[in-house]
C-alpha cells in the first residue's frame, strides 16, 4: 500500500484529496495546523463512510521555525503539499510575513525534508495567480508569471524553491489550481446562492463579467492521480482549470433562474487587485489522458440547490 502525507488536509483541497485517497486505498498522514481543525476533519471522516484503519493525523504549524514530526518518513512514498495562506484579499502588509514564510519559508523546510528522506515524489501545489494579467489566453505552462498580489507572489517564490531543490534531485511536479470547486467550499458560487436564497442584497465588485474557469475537485483528483509517481510528471508544472469560463453575471443569471427567484444586486468599483480571467490551457494534462467528467451548473443545480 502506497503512503502520503497530505498536507492542509484540513483545507477544502487537502480534504477531498484525502477522501479520495481513502477510498481508493491509499494509507494517508493527514496534516493539520493544530489538534482542533484536525479533530474536526477526524469526526467529519469517521462520520462519514472513510475507513480510517490506515490513517494518521500530524498536527503541525507551520509558522513554528522547528517541526514535530508524529509519524515515521520512512514510510512515506508521496508528499502532496497543499497547505499555504491562501486569500487574495488577504495581500495587505501587515500579512507579509505569514504569506512569505507559509508560502515560502515552510515550502523550503518540507521539500528540504523530502529530498533529504528519499521522497519518492513531491507534488506541490501553486497557483493560477502567478500569471497576474497575461496577454493571451488560455493560460499555458510558458506563459510569463508575472504576480500581481502578496498570495501570487508568495506562491510564485514557493514554486522557485522547489524548482531550486530539483538542483539537487528533488523529483517534485508543480500543479497550479485555477479555481477548484465542490462541496463545502466558501466560494463564490455559495456566496450568490445564500444571497439569492435570503433574499439578500449582493454587491458585485466591478462589471460582472470577471470570469473563472471553474474545475471540479473530482476532475482535479483525477489529474492529481495521473501524476502522482509518475516519471513523466518530474520536475514539470501543470495548468489545472476547467474548460469553460464562467462570468459572475452569468452565474447570477443562472442561479436565480435556477432558484425561481430575482436577485438584488448592484455594481461597486473593484476593491482588490484581482483577476479578469483564469482560463488555463489544460492540453500538457490530458496528453496524459485526462478528460473532464463534471459540469459545474448541473453540480449548482444538484448539489447545492436542491441538495441530492
Ligand atoms: N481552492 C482553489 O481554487 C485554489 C486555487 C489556486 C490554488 N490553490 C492552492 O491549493 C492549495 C489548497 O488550497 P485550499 O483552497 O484547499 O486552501 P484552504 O482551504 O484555505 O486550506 C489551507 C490549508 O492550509 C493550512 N494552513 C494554513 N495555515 C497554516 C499554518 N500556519 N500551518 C500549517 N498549515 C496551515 C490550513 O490548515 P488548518 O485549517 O488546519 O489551519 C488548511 O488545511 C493551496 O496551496 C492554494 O494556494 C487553491
Amino acid at each position: 500500500m502506497k503512503k502520503i502525507l497530505i498536507t492542509g488536509a484540513t483545507g477544502f483541497i487537502g480534504g477531498w484529496l484525502t477522501k479520495f485517497f481513502i477510498d481508493d486505498g491509499y494509507g494517508i498522514v493527514a496534516h493539520g495546523s493544530s489538534e482542533k481543525t484536525l479533530n474536526t476533519l477526524e469526526k467529519n471522516l469517521s462520520n462519514s463512510h472513510y475507513s480510517l484503519q490506515n490513517t494518521e493525523f500530524w498536527a503541525q504549524d507551520f509558522l513554528e521555525k522547528s517541526w514535530d514530526y508524529s509519524f515515521s518518513f520512512s514510510d512515506l512514498d508521496f508528499i502532496i503539499h497543499t497547505a499555504a495562506a491562501t486569500k487574495v484579499r488577504e495581500g495587505t502588509y501587515e500579512n507579509y510575513e505569514k504569506y512569505y514564510n507559509l508560502n515560502v519559508v515552510a515550502v523550503k523546510q518540507l521539500a528540504k525534508k523530502a529530498l533529504e528522506e528519499g521522497i519518492s515524489h513531491f507534488v506541490h501545489l501553486s497557483t493560477g495567480q502567478i500569471f497576474g494579467h497575461p496577454k493571451y489566453f488560455p493560460i499555458t505552462e510558458n506563459t510569463p508569471k508575472n504576480p500581481i498580489n502578496l498570495y501570487g507572489y508568495t506562491k510564485l517564490m514557493g514554486e522557485k524553491v522547489v524548482e531550486s531543490l530539483g538542483v539537487f534531485n528533488l523529483l517534485y511536479t508543480i500543479v497550479r489550481p485555477f479555481s477548484v470547486y465542490g462541496k463545502g467550499q466558501d466560494n463564490i458560487i455559495q456566496i450568490i446562492i445564500d444571497k439569492i436564497k435570503n433574499n439578500e442584497a449582493l454587491t458585485v465588485y466591478g462589471d460582472g463579467t470577471q470570469s473563472r474557469a471553474f474545475m471540479h475537485i473530482k476532475d482535479f483528483y483525477n489529474a492529481i492521480k495521473l501524476m502522482l509517481g509518475n516519471p513523466s510528471c518530474f520536475k514539470e508544472s501543470f495548468n489545472l482549470s476547467g474548460d469553460k469560463e464562467y462570468s459572475v453575471n452569468y452565474l447570477i443569471g443562472f442561479i436565480s433562474d435556477v432558484l425561481k427567484k430575482k436577485p438584488d444586486f448592484h455594481y461597486e468599483e473593484p476593491k482588490f487587485n484581482e483577476l479578469k480571467r483564469n482560463l488555463a490551457d489544460t492540453s500538457k494534462i490530458q496528453k496524459l489522458g485526462f478528460s473532464y467528467e463534471c459540469e459545474l451548473e448541473e453540480f449548482i443545480e444538484k448539489k447545492l440547490i436542491h441538495q441530492n
